[in-house]
């Protein structure tokens, strides 16, 4: 069977995480894609025009392949105005701190799929990977008709074999050390990154990423031993020179800390540093409504400068992280392998 990396033709067993709110930029995409990498553009808050952009940029910079990254369409759950008004209460100081009127639930609806969708399909990515569910049928045959690579996000084995059975071509499997959002939707086992991979590499024939808390290269070489194909890091890019991570983020990164699991910032659980909104917030709305509630609190504080109240995505690999170049970055991350 030919390889995942001998299909995408990568030089390294290397893939930039997919970072959506504007970390993964296609500068920072192109740069790892072009040392040999799979570099991914997180795209889940992109409009279909910012997907079009973006995608037209990625092929401006790099002829290497790259892949593009949505959230799985999720059911949107019913709230009550109580629910609104206790999660709207716990956000006020920090709104008052920062200057900003009181919270407020706004109307904007979350990015349609279906347009996210036709939207990355049109930038004729090497593959497409998802995370927080699973693709159907239809989708998934779209993405094999063009020949674009599907790649689902497990963090547990039940969804291992989920993945297995829809038929996509590769599975990231999410330890849970890693640093964003948790990507599953059926049982979240927040295992060790190499002891999840050993455990779903008897599972499923399929290819596997390991995700989570690799950040140097006996990290990746442990989780290619374990029997990951590539090695998929998200947190020791957020220093890169191309990384759209905000100044007051960088810093916060650079002092390093404790991450914790939490669910202030968007109402599905993240791992990141702990600040005043993980540790202030014990009522959020379930998502997306957190994610729309606190948007205006996170704008006015990468603006103001305020760590304290942004969301500090990093897995606890966090105190290892570095700034540099992504192409070296990269480069040291492989070194050998
Ligand atoms: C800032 C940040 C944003 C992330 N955004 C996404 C995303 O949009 N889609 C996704 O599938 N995974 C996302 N992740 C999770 C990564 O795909 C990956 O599982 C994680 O970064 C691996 O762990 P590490 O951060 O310890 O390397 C994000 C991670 C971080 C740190």
């Amino acid at each position: 069977m030919t390889s995942l990396r001998e299909r995408l033709g990568l030089r390294l067993p290397l893939v930039l995480a997919p970072m959506a709110g504007g970390i993964s930029t296609p500068a920072l995409v192109a740069a790892v894609s072009e040392v040999g990498g799979l570099g991914s553009l997180g795209a889940a808050y992109l409009t279909p025009e910012q997907v079009r952009q973006a995608g037209a940029e990625l092929h401006r910079l790099t002829s290497r392949p790259w892949a593009i990254n949505l959230f799985a369409p999720q059911p949107v759950p019913q709230i009550t105005l109580p629910q609104v008004q206790a999660a709207a209460a716990e956000l006020a100081p920090f709104h008052a701190e920062l200057g900003l009127p009181a919270p407020a639930l706004p109307q904007t609806p979350e990015p349609d799929f279906a347009e996210q969708f036709a939207a990355a399909l049109a930038c004729r990515p090497a593959a497409l990977s998802f995370t927080f569910g699973r693709l159907g049928a239809a989708h998934l045959a779209e993405l094999r008709g063009r020949g674009i690579l599907s790649i689902g996000t497990a963090t547990g084995l039940e969804e291992v074999r989920q993945l297995t059975a829809d038929g996509v071509d590769a599975v990231v499997v999410q330890g849970g050390a890693a640093g964003g959002h948790r990507g599953g939707w059926a049982h979240d086992e927040q295992a060790g990154t190499l002891a999840l991979v050993r455990a779903a590499r008897a599972v499923t024939h399929l290819p596997l990423l390991a995700a989570g808390g690799l950040m140097t290269r006996d990290d990746v070489a442990a989780a290619l031993a374990a029997g990951a194909e590539l090695a998929q890091c998200g947190t020791a890019f957020l220093l890169a020179d191309e990384a759209g991570t905000s100044a007051p983020y960088r810093a916060a990164l650079a002092r390093g800390g404790e991450t914790v699991l939490t669910r202030a910032f968007s109402g599905r659980p993240a791992r990141g540093l702990k600040n005043a909104v993980t540790e202030g917030v014990a009522y959020p709305l379930p998502s997306p409504y957190q994610n729309a509630l606190t948007r205006a609190m996170r704008a006015a504080a990468a603006q103001a400068g305020r760590p304290d109240f942004l969301s500090l995505w990093a897995g606890t690999g966090v105190g290892q992280v570095r700034p540099g170049p992504a192409a070296e970055l990269a480069r040291q991350l492989t070194a050998g392998l």
